[in-house]
């Protein structure tokens, strides 16, 4: 998969490219670029944003410089590229990032990310230039590179062979292997830590009742909105 992050901040995912399950999928041959979204401004002195029409208060990203960054990097009218590829613009107001999203994501061959800043991109980014616009929560970020970041981590490990052990993505917290309901708690040693026991029936060696006790344990917590 090839995923492509245009941001004003290319540095800031310096040290998430050096994390492990990140490094795993670009030796497994997967890519990731960072594109300076001011490195093609047709604007003079690298400008990038403008006053918002209408007043108030903040920039805004502009549309052309949106349009020169991509023209740039894939050689295309931008406009024909949401036809071609999810091109994700992150910004507050967007769709929330669920795992059904993640899942769709990850099954994409290739994949731009589009990150916002100040009061984020110009409406016509998000009607033109991308085919997704998507928010990780409700709650205001100083920009999008976090939330690209979180959309990067949960999507690159949904890819095979990049987390340690092959079963950890199949069975987590809102997978379809658990119908969409949060994971089981987890217990490791010691057994007993200040008078908390683990549960015994995880010392059973029964698999059957362990695997029914999770699934159990994993459907309370989405009953309770967990
Ligand atoms: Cl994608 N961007 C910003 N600026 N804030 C956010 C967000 C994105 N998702 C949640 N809050």
């Amino acid at each position: 998969m090839k995923i492509d992050v245009f941001t004003l901040f290319p540095a800031w995912f310096d040290w998430f490219s050096g994390q492990r399950h990140v490094r795993n999928a670009l030796e497994l041959g997967h890519e990731l670029s960072f594109t300076d979204l001011r490195a093609a401004t047709p604007l003079k002195a690298g400008q990038v944003d403008d006053t918002p029409y209408g007043g108030g208060a903040g920039m805004v990203i502009r549309v052309d410089v949106v349009e020169a960054a991509l023209r740039a990097r894939y050689g295309v009218d931008p406009l024909e590229l949401p036809t071609r590829r999810r091109m994700v613009a992150l910004t507050a107001g967007g769709r929330r990032l669920d795992d059904a999203l993640v899942a769709e994501l990850a099954a994409e061959p290739e994949l731009t990310l589009l990150c916002g800043r100040y009061e984020g991109f110009d409406e016509r980014v998000h009607e033109h230039l991308a085919s997704d616009v998507v928010s990780i929560g409700p709650y205001v970020l100083s920009g999008g590179e976090l939330a690209a970041m979180v959309v990067c981590d949960a999507v690159i490990r949904k890819l095979p062979g990049t987390l340690g052990h092959e079963e950890s993505a199949l069975e987590e917290s809102f997978s379809v292997a658990l119908e969409g309901a949060p994971e089981y708690p987890h217990y490791t040693r010691p057994f007993e830590w200040r008078g908390h026991r683990v549960p015994e029936i995880l010392l059973s060696g029964d698999h059957a009742r362990v695997r029914e006790w999770r699934h159990e344990r994993s459907r309370e917590r989405g009953a309770g909105g967990a």
